[in-house]
């Protein structure tokens, strides 16, 4: 794990350092590093589940939709809105990270120093797969709600469809950094809910995350044109859809082997402010 912004032990709050096979503070609280090089710094007495967050085959299911590149333009984006604010040296958190797919393109165009966050071990695993020839990347199983980082240590937060605390991400950012925020745009998918019948309500406008100033905030919308049955179940898997859409809807969309979905993204960069 790089010098560079250690975790902090979920315990004490004390930094974490390589002690072997694990990651120990100072009051010897220690944290088995699994194989692929994360940790899982999420203490059992603050989850109820057993298998917090997203699930292997909805885990899997959106890494097959992201590697097929049909969210690439927004990953783009969220490069060209953190290039003007992140230097070489730079330290970037991935707050809800999934996979790292995104983590992944930024790094290879900015080359910051990543940290990634997830509440599924899966995810992380992935993650860590993901970034293994990467000494500069490290991640760990933890809340976003409670997040085991130093306070003012990140030039940058990134959070993509992810849930967050404003104030945990503002505690994590150095005062001159910036937190780039992906939400869903009102038409996001819609063709998709449209084809089970959905009731085609549009996602609500985002708030603004309290704490923060908004910078610049870009609209992206693009039509994304899948061409197998195993795109259109990906991203089936991939979205709550999944669980809410009518049986009968579901079906008709396996049957599908190709359609032309819209994705409307809001990509936000904010500061923090007093
Ligand atoms: C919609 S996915 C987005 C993942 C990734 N940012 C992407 O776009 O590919 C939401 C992610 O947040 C994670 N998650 C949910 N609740 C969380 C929490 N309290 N702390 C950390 N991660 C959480 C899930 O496990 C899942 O990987
Ligand atoms: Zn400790």
């Amino acid at each position: 794990m790089s010098e560079t912004v250690p975790w902090r032990c979920p315990v004490c709050r004390a930094p974490l350092a390589p002690v072997g096979r694990t990651l120990a503070c100072s009051s010897r609280h220690s944290f088995d590093l699994a194989k692929e090089g994360y940790c899982n710094l999420l203490l059992a007495s603050r989850t109820r589940s057993k298998h917090p967050g997203d699930d292997k085959a909805m885990l899997r299911a959106r890494s097959g939709f992201l590697s097929a590149g049909h969210y690439r333009p927004m990953a783009d984006a969220v490069v060209d809105l953190l290039s003007p604010h992140l230097s070489n040296d730079a330290s970037l958190l991935d707050c809800g990270c999934g996979d790292g797919y995104y983590a992944d393109v930024v790094q290879r165009s900015l080359q910051p120093t990543i940290r990634g966050i997830d509440i599924a071990r899966e995810a992380v695993r992935m993650a860590s797969r993901r970034f293994k020839q990467v000494p500069t990347a490290s991640f760990a199983v933890a809340s976003t709600y409670d997040m085991p980082v130093p306070d003012a240590a990140f030039d940058a937060a990134l959070q993509v469809f992810a849930p967050v605390s404003d104030a945990e991400v503002r505690r994590a950012l150095r005062p001159e950094g910036v937190y780039c925020a992906v939400f869903p745009g009102e038409a996001h998918l819609m063709a998709l809910k449209e084809a089970m019948y959905e009731r085609t309500r549009g996602h609500k406008e985002p708030k603004h995350p309290e704490g923060f100033a908004l910078v610049r905030e870009r609209r992206l919308t693009f039509d994304m044109a899948l061409e197998s049955s195993e795109d259109i179940a990906n991203l089936l898997a991939m979205t709550p859809l999944n669980w809410r859409g009518s049986r009968e809807g579901k079906a008709r969309l396996r049957a599908m082997d190709s359609l032309v979905v819209g994705a409307d993204f809001v990509l936000r960069l904010y500061r923090p402010v007093d």
